[in-house]
């Protein structure tokens, strides 16, 4: 794996080990806000969303709505207005989705809203080849025609009405965005469609909600069959972005690996069931209120626990670093099987740096604790394995230092603020700053 230079990059400088206190509030939801914000592509009427996180990764979908002539304000209180009156371009570039594989969501919206759209293949990503076949095929089934050139998804309807067809699509395999896109583009076909073998993910179910609040008729999100009756047009909306239970999870493995008791607030509890169940049988003690979640580990050794990654409601791909760190520190060994994503284990050649003890068979590793990790110099390779790589870094002894932690901004909200107001000795500093920090300790 090639490294550039990172000089110019910010790092994170963790000294541990650390204890983690108090409480944290949770963010709006990655995986939510950005089919939210795609969705304002099919009406011309003003859709406000709340509760936006702050991230890198919606910096770059409103760049990319931009450049199709969409109108956006956001303000202060972590809210946006969109507007998408009137479309400039249907093209979805390279350079900007090459950033973002998310931004494939844009392909249903401006098919449908438009008749036409010219999406960049999102192209290979480090946890794995991540293929869109099933969005294209699922277009297909309603009546678009497709054809890949250039690197480009170019797709058109045909249809006499110049609109997308209501069709019976079985999916393949449950996809995320692969349903986000086929159930965005049925909102404004013409008859029913029905998805089967659907993802049934909150960030799903929350995009569901705001559709039709936005006039759309969709029924069963959040179950494998949902079904959409299509209608002439979407009208404007307001809708609340669910929090991040990704985020959450990190949080609460965070204080059960450093033996910590916190609160983590403003989210939904039983979108981490699978996630809560595995933490109790790991030995920490868990508490649920409406819209807060208590964790205590204190003066208890986490114990070790299996993993096997599914499509929700089971346990989620996008925790399996954190866990794989949790067991590197637990009492015994366990198995953590990826079934997701066939690339997923970046970040254990960097938790063995620190000491680890992991053997990688296939997609299950195998995960003996130890002791304790030694703080090291680590690369984040991905969004999800550089959490595992922070949680790592308040564990172990001594310094930690992570670089290329643009990787993180893309999906966590000023982790390093929060971690510290918790206590956490951690901070982001300038790969300038770093230099000369490296310069002052040389003397
Ligand atoms: C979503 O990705 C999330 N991203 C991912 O979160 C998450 O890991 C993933 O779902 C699984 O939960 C967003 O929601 C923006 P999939 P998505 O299509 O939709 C295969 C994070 O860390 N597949 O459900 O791209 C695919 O290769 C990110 O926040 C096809 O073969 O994932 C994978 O093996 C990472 N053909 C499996 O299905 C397709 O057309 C599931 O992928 C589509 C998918």
């Amino acid at each position: 794996m090639f490294f550039p230079c990172t000089i110019n990059v910010d790092k994170i400088i963790i000294n541990g080990p650390c204890k983690i206190t108090g409480s944290v509030k949770i963010s709006g939801a990655k995986n939510a806000a950005l089919p939210l914000i795609f969705a304002s592509l099919l009406t011309e009427e003003p859709l406000r969303l709340t509760n936006i996180p702050h991230l890198q990764d919606v910096t770059t979908a409103m760049s990319l709505l931009g450049r199709l002539g969409v109108k956006l304000e956001l303000n202060e209180q972590l809210s946006i207005n969109v507007q998408a009156k009137a479309l400039s371009s249907c093209r979805a570039p390279y350079e900007l989705v090459k950033t973002m594989r998310a931004s494939i969501l844009v392909l249903g919206p401006l098919l449908a809203r438009l008749g036409e759209a010219e999406v960049s293949l999102p192209g290979g990503c480090a946890i794995g080849t991540r293929p869109v076949n099933l969005h294209i095929k699922g277009l297909e089934e309603m009546g678009a025609r497709i054809v890949i050139e250039e690197g480009y998804i170019k797709a058109r309807i045909e249809t006499p009405s110049g609109r997308l067809q209501g069709a019976r699509i079985f999916m393949d395999m449950v996809s995320v965005t692969g349903t986000e896109n086929i159930m965005m583009a049925a909102t404004l076909a013409e008859g029913t469609t029905i998805i089967e073998n659907a993802a049934r993910e909150p960030e799903v179910t929350d995009l569901a909600v705001c559709l039709n609040a936005m006039g759309a008729k969709i029924s069963g999100a959040g179950t494998s069959e949902i079904t959409i009756e299509g209608v002439e047009q979407l009208h404007g909306a307001t809708h609340h972005v669910i929090a991040d239970r990704i985020e959450a999870g990190t949080f609460l493995v965070a204080a059960a690996a450093t033996r910590s008791k916190i609160r983590v607030r403003q989210v939904i509890p039983h979108h981490l069931d699978a996630v809560l169940k595995k933490l109790e049988e790991a030995g920490a003690v868990i508490e649920l209120g409406d819209d807060y979640i208590d964790l205590d580990m204190q003066g208890r050794k986490p114990r070790a626990v299996t993993i096997d990654t599914a499509p929700y409601p089971a346990f989620p791909t996008d925790m399996q670093a954190q866990f794989i760190l949790l067991n590197s520190v637990a009492d015994g060994s366990a198995t953590v099987t990826e079934n997701i994503f066939e690339n997923r284990f970046m970040h254990v050649q960097e938790l063995q740096r620190m000491g680890a003890n992991i053997e990688l068979k296939g997609h299950t590793a195998v995960v003996h604790g130890v002791e304790h990790l030694n703080g090291a110099p680590v690369m984040a390779t991905d969004l999800r394995a550089s959490a595992g790589l922070v949680l790592a870094g308040l564990v172990a002894k001594g310094e930690t230092v992570i670089d290329r932690i643009y990787h993180i901004d893309r999906g966590y909200d000023c982790i390093e603020e929060k971690l510290s107001q918790m206590g956490g000795e951690i901070q982001r500093v300038s790969g300038r700053q770093y230099q000369q920090m490296l310069a002052a300790a040389a003397g």
